[in-house]
């Protein structure tokens, strides 16, 4: 069998189509100019750039001078943020996002903390989801900006973003939101959904890694991120890079026509392995909205079983699978999207998430399903935890190594 790629809310294989159209861009024979270059050799590159622009625009129906290019999702959340309050901070310094924000998110918001503003981190509950109730009420008149993410990275958790659009509008407050996770995988509107920063990442779309992009909204204040030159419009000094841009641009497009028709696949695909996973193993949990959810993404929990050990295992037979925590609920591995959600401390430590992408089979899944039973039961004769009755995690056994944190 074939190794077996379930992981790809971390990062996605670039797709052929989209080596090929990148290709030409990595050669020393062509395409090789700057595309700041007034000449021959930087006007050709130049014109691939804007239609890579372009490309990226029509994905998500916004128009191409809406579109900053970016090195990547992280650097996308933190110029909307910091751009975005600097920008405004004559209005207000608070900004309002959620405990379950990816840390390019919450990263950078703490270190807004740090020089001075404020921040509300909203609660979720046991799905993941906001009040938006909530939501309302923490606005004062020093909001300047609502985060809140598409899709949740590790639950596929999504979030009623069409409605906080709407709130936003309401109160005149700036909206911000991290759809790295939610590209290529649910239909994305600009307009619809009333958002004035869109954060996307190519390499979870089969693009290669080190290229995003930033959606800023026509007539949105922002402050320059980075200084240097004159490109993006003097948003994002820096050369550009041109194939990543144009790798970027063709996954868009070949996104657009497939989304809905994929996204039924996927779903049948993701459905058949929770449903074949709860029928070989007892007693396993669903991490994040049962419905509301990212078609491609299920995160599980499989009580007495370490999440790290059970990932192992698994890539021991080639199935790639990530956790989402790995340690005792009581060290800095732990996942916060589940803490803020209120796992349990079993929960916390026995989750599993398995990210299906445009490349997962059928035959894939009916192999993981052959192989996780077996190995869950083992895992389980092995624990310490052989009844229901032992909730006590005080003694889980994990190991005393670096724990990894997943945030992707
Ligand atoms: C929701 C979310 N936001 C931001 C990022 C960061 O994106 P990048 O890896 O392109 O920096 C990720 C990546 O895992 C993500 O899942």
């Amino acid at each position: 069998m074939k190794p077996i790629y379930l992981d790809n809310n971390a990062t996605t294989p670039i797709w052929p189509e989209v080596l090929e159209a990148m290709l030409p861009f990595l050669s020393h024979q062509a395409c090789y100019g700057n595309p700041s270059s007034l000449h021959w050799a930087g006007r050709e590159v130049n014109a691939a750039v804007e239609r890579a622009r372009q490309q990226v625009a029509d994905l998500i129906h916004a128009t191409a001078d809406e579109v900053v290019f970016t090195a990547c999702g992280t650097e996308g959340d933190n110029f909307a943020l910091l751009g975005t309050m600097e920008a405004l901070a004559s209005k207000g310094n608070h900004l309002i996002t959620t405990a379950v924000e990816h840390p390019a998110v919450l990263d950078t918001c703490r270190y807004f903390e740090q020089r001075g503003g404020r921040v509300t981190y909203l609660p979720v509950n046991g799905q993941g989801l906001i009040d938006l109730g909530e939501l309302e009420a923490a606005i004062t008149p020093q909001t300047v900006l609502i985060s809140v993410m598409w899709a949740n990275n590790e639950t596929g958790t999504l979030f009623p973003i069409k409605e906080i659009g709407a709130i936003a509008r309401r109160y005149g407050v700036r909206f911000h939101c991290d759809a790295v996770q939610a590209l290529g995988k649910v239909p994305i509107d600009v307009e619809r959904a009333r958002v004035d920063l869109l954060v996307l990442s190519g390499h979870k779309i089969g693009a290669p890694k080190g290229v995003g992009a930033l959606y800023i909204r026509r007539g949105t204040d922002m402050v320059p991120y980075l200084h240097g030159g004159h490109q993006e419009r003097g948003l994002r000094a820096g050369t550009h890079n041109v194939p990543g841009i144009v790798g970027f641009g063709a996954a868009c497009s070949l996104i657009g026509p497939r989304l809905e028709q994929e996204m039924q696949r996927l779903q049948r695909l993701r459905d058949r392995l929770e449903q074949g996973i709860r029928l070989g193993v007892a007693e396993v949990g669903l991490n994040g909205h049962p419905q509301q959810r990212l078609a491609n993404t299920l995160n599980l929990s499989f009580p007495f079983v370490e999440g790290e050990g059970l990932l192992l295992a698994l890539d021991m037979l080639g199935i790639a699978a990530s956790s989402g925590s790995a340690c005792t609920s009581g060290s800095e591995g732990a996942s916060h999207v589940l803490r803020a959600m209120g796992a349990s401390d079993m929960a916390l430590n026995s989750s599993v998430r398995f990210s299906l992408g445009y490349q997962t089979t059928e035959e894939e899944i009916d192999y993981v399903l052959e192989q996780l039973p077996p190995l869950v039961e083992r895992l389980r004769q092995m624990s310490p935890f052989s009844s229901p009755q032992d909730e006590d995690l005080s003694v889980f056994n994990c190991p005393v190594v670096e724990c990894t944190i997943d945030d992707h």
